[in-house]
Parts: C-alpha cells; sequence; structure tokens
C-alpha cells in the first residue's frame, strides 16, 4: 500500500477541473478523500464527491482554514470575488496558493492577497482525473520549496513541466484547450468509420485506441511524428492518399490557427477592475 500524504487541500470551485483534480489526487493513492475539501455555491452539485469522502462546503473561508494548500479552480470572470472573500483569511506562512485560474497572472491574483502570499500559477488539463494531464507550473516569483510540494502534487496526476510566467499562456492553448482539439479529431475520425461501415460506438472505441497508440509510439521512442508517419505510408498507398486529402483540405493549417486564436483569446479571459 502506498503511503499516503497528510497534506490537507482546499479547492475552492468544484466544477470541471476541481472535482478533477481531486479524483486524480485520490487515484494515485497518496492522497485520501478526507483531506481534501472542495467548495462551490450550489452544495447540492457536490453530494457526489461528498458521498466518495471528500469534505464539501459552500463557504470558502471556513474551507481555508487548516488547509496547507489552496487551490483556485474558480472561473476568470468569478475569481476576483472568492479572492475578496478569502483574502484576509489567508495564512501567507503556512498556506500555499495554486491558482488554475486561465488568464489570471500571479500579480493579479496577489493584488488581493496579504503581502508575501505564495502564490503559483498551474495550467492543467482534465484528463488529471485519470492522471494524465500534462501540467504546466509558473516559476517566475516563486521559492524552490513551493515549485517542489507543486511540482510533486502535480507529478502525481500525470507529466509536468517548469515554465516561466510568460510561456502559461501558450501552455493554456496547446495542453490544457488542446484536450478538445485532440477529442474532436477522434469524433471526426469515428464518424469517417460509421460512414465506412462501424458502429458508432465501436468506430470510437477504434479512433481513440488508434489515437492512444500513436501518441504512445511518440512518448516512447521519442522520435519525430514525421518518422512514424513514414512508417505507415507506403507509395502509391491508401495512407498517403487519406492524409494528403486531409491536407488539401487544411488539417495542418487549422489546428495550427486554432492553437493560435485559443492563444489570443486567452490573454482576455480575466477582467481588469
Ligand atoms: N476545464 C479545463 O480544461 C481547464 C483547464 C485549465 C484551466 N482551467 C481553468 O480552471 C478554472 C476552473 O475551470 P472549470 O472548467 O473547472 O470551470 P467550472 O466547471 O465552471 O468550475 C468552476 C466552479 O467554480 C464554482 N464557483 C464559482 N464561484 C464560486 C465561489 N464564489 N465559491 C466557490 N465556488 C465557486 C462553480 O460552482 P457554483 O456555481 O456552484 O459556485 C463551479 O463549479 C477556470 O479558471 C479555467 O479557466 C480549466
Amino acid at each position: 500500500m502506498a503511503k499516503t500524504n497528510n497534506t490537507k487541500i482546499t479547492i475552492l470551485g468544484g466544477g470541471n477541473l476541481g472535482a478533477a483534480l481531486a479524483r486524480g489526487l485520490v487515484a494515485s493513492r497518496k492522497h485520501k478523500a478526507n483531506q481534501i475539501t472542495i467548495t462551490r455555491r450550489n452544495l447540492k452539485k457536490l453530494d457526489t464527491l461528498k458521498t466518495e469522502g471528500f469534505g464539501v462546503s459552500a463557504s470558502n473561508t471556513e474551507a481555508i482554514k487548516n488547509a496547507d494548500v489552496i487551490v483556485l479552480a474558480i472561473l476568470p470572470q468569478q475569481i476576483q470575488a472568492v479572492l475578496k472573500d478569502i483574502g484576509n483569511s489567508v495564512d501567507v506562512k503556512n498556506q500555499l496558493i495554486i491558482s488554475l485560474v486561465t488568464g489570471a497572472k500571479n500579480e493579479a491574483i496577489a493584488e488581493h492577497m496579504p503581502a508575501k502570499a505564495r502564490i503559483i500559477r498551474v495550467m492543467p488539463n482534465t484528463a488529471i482525473a485519470i492522471r494524465e494531464s500534462m501540467t504546466c507550473i509558473c516559476i517566475t516569483n516563486a521559492s524552490k520549496v513551493d515549485i517542489k510540494i507543486t511540482k510533486d502534487l502535480f507529478d502525481l496526476v500525470g507529466e509536468t513541466m517548469l515554465l516561466e510566467e510568460e510561456y502559461i499562456r501558450s501552455a493554456t492553448a496547446l495542453c490544457s484547450c488542446g484536450v478538445a482539439f485532440f477529442l474532436r479529431a477522434i469524433r471526426a475520425a469515428a464518424q469517417g468509420g460509421t460512414e465506412i461501415g462501424f458502429h458508432a460506438s465501436d468506430a470510437i472505441r477504434m479512433a481513440a485506441q488508434t489515437a492512444k497508440g500513436s501518441a504512445a509510439l511518440l512518448l516512447e521512442r521519442g522520435r519525430h511524428p514525421e518518422t512514424e508517419i513514414d512508417g505507415v505510408t507506403s507509395p502509391q498507398g491508401c495512407t498517403i492518399a487519406g492524409l494528403n486529402e486531409m491536407e488539401h483540405q487544411g488539417l495542418s493549417s487549422s489546428i495550427i490557427k486554432g492553437i493560435k486564436t485559443s492563444y489570443e483569446k486567452a490573454d482576455n479571459l480575466y477582467p481588469d477592475e
């Protein structure tokens, strides 16, 4: 049995990402549900998490009492109200604040916190629920100790990369929005599969496993995607014919443009007062 960690974690905002993080940490078997408290205003919507053993609350100030780590998993347009609510209750010495809020720079969070508050910006994705997140951790203005606490936590729920703050917006577009991009690609492949003879449920399973295997080829062998593509495309074959048709329709171009559009949008999500 893995040794469990006694860190008390409070997640403010038990929506998609907050709930996924909580479940991912418990799935790692290093954290227990009863050491994690989750909040949201609509307490009823935390019933399932409550039955899974998590602490739940509608009061952010109550929930952060005794927490070692406070995770902000609130939408950018809602975070200022939460920061004003908890600002005076944060114990700077003993509490680390981890912000998952898209678009909110460290200094914007710090404005509402006591002086010298320890804040680390982190950008994970929803695959955190199954411990397969690509999580980018902002190291700008953070101490080595706080970076280690944060990295140790997010290493339990996927891969981590340490980045300066100027790259967090790029990480948001590529890795957090990226989940939706790859899922849409899988859905499109499955729709193609249905056109050529498979029931939808079989087609999705076949497309998803093919996508998983393709990603694993890159991650395990460390080769460039084109090297793996060369291995699938025989001369005058059906793969190169299909691939070139997709490129004629703008496959690579549309993905690149979509990622750049998300990058632009990610800069305007946090409302300046
Ligand atoms: N989803 C992703 O893939 C992803 C990836 C990276 C980063 N992010 C960022 O992570 C943050 C959360 O995203 P999300 O997708 O989890 O959003 P979400 O599903 O809308 O969750 C936000 C939660 O915050 C709660 N909330 C709002 N005001 C609150 C308050 N005053 N006190 C306590 N809880 C409050 C909401 O519940 P009530 O309405 O019941 O209060 C809601 O459950 C956002 O900043 C997002 O940009 C998301």
